[in-house]
């Protein structure tokens, strides 16, 4: 299933000293995971931001492991050629370095991921050396985590202050000295995530974090305005679904309830021959 992929973790890397950009988004299911992959990105998160755009929590805290094993199943059956890349989701990775490659080893196992990516910086690090250890490939997440969000005090930008900004810093060191093989950097300055970028060997991939990143990754929900409600400030929309949506429901309720679908050409013949014979 996975051994015939183009986009290796070896390949991200050299992405970095070609000075080629990496691209990346999310997806939960076959389909949009096939879009994308045709389209040629470079690596499909199955983010645990599932939780928010498909499962309709309101945060990524209440997502689980069969959650993300069931979702990344479905995104590695579309991605052809395209890295995939499963969240570890809240808890299974923070309680203890056995849990963490233990929850690490299942979602590679049971999706056919090449890759798992968990937040934070160095209070984790025990966490992403044991599973690196392992054999597996590890994304970090710094900046705006959003497991966090209660501890941060919310959705807001991070590393604005010295303090936060170095601590950002070193995290990313100490991620790369561990084994990461790339680093998501969430809401965080342009300059921070430049100075990072310059600072480090492995790729970065922002989402709010500037263009000196060496990648981007958006939510595809957002990319493609399936809301339209609140977009977040870094969020471009690229097309905005949700009307289109809406108005494709609503001629199909209005065809339905007078009677316009199904029409001839979506209906199946049977013989009056038969239908005679019928009582
Ligand atoms: O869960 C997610 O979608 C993410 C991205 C925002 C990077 O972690």
């Amino acid at each position: 299933m996975s051994g015939n992929r183009q986009i290796t973790t070896t390949v991200i890397q050299q992405r970095k000293i070609e000075g080629k950009t990496i691209t990346m988004l999310t997806a939960y299911d076959f389909s949009m995971a096939k879009f994308l992959n045709d389209a040629g990105i470079d690596m499909l998160l199955v983010g645990d931001s599932l939780g928010n755009v498909v499962l309709g929590y309101d945060s990524t805290l209440p997502v689980t492991m069969e959650d993300m094993i069931h979702h990344g199943k479905a995104v590695c059956r579309g991605a052809k050629q395209a890295m995939v890349v499963v969240d570890m989701p809240f808890m299974s990775y923070q309680v203890s370095t056995e849990q963490a490659v233990t929850n690490a080893g299942r979602i590679m196992k049971e999706t056919g991921a090449q890759a798992v990516k968990l937040e934070g910086g160095r209070e984790i690090v025990s966490a992403v050396k044991a599973i690196v250890n392992a054999g597996i490939p590890v994304v970090g997440h710094l900046g705006l985590t959003p497991q966090s969000v209660h501890s941060l005090g919310g959705f807001k930008v991070q590393g604005k202050e010295e303090k936060s900004a170095q601590k950002l810093l070193d995290d990313a060191k100490i991620l790369e000295e561990n084994g990461a093989f790339a680093v998501v950097l969430e809401c965080v300055p342009a300059l921070l995530a430049q100075k990072v970028t310059q600072a480090i060997g492995i790729p970065t991939i922002g989402i709010g974090a500037g263009v000196h990143c060496d990648g981007q990754v958006l939510v595809t929900n957002d990319l493609l305005g399936l809301y339209p409600g609140f977009s977040p400030k870094f969020a471009k929309r690229y097309a905005n679904l949700h009307v289109q949506v809406a108005q494709a429901v609503a001629e199909y309720k209005k065809e339905v309830e007078t009677r316009v679908f199904p029409s001839v050409e979506h209906s199946f013949k049977i013989s009056d021959e038969v239908l005679e014979k019928l009582y």
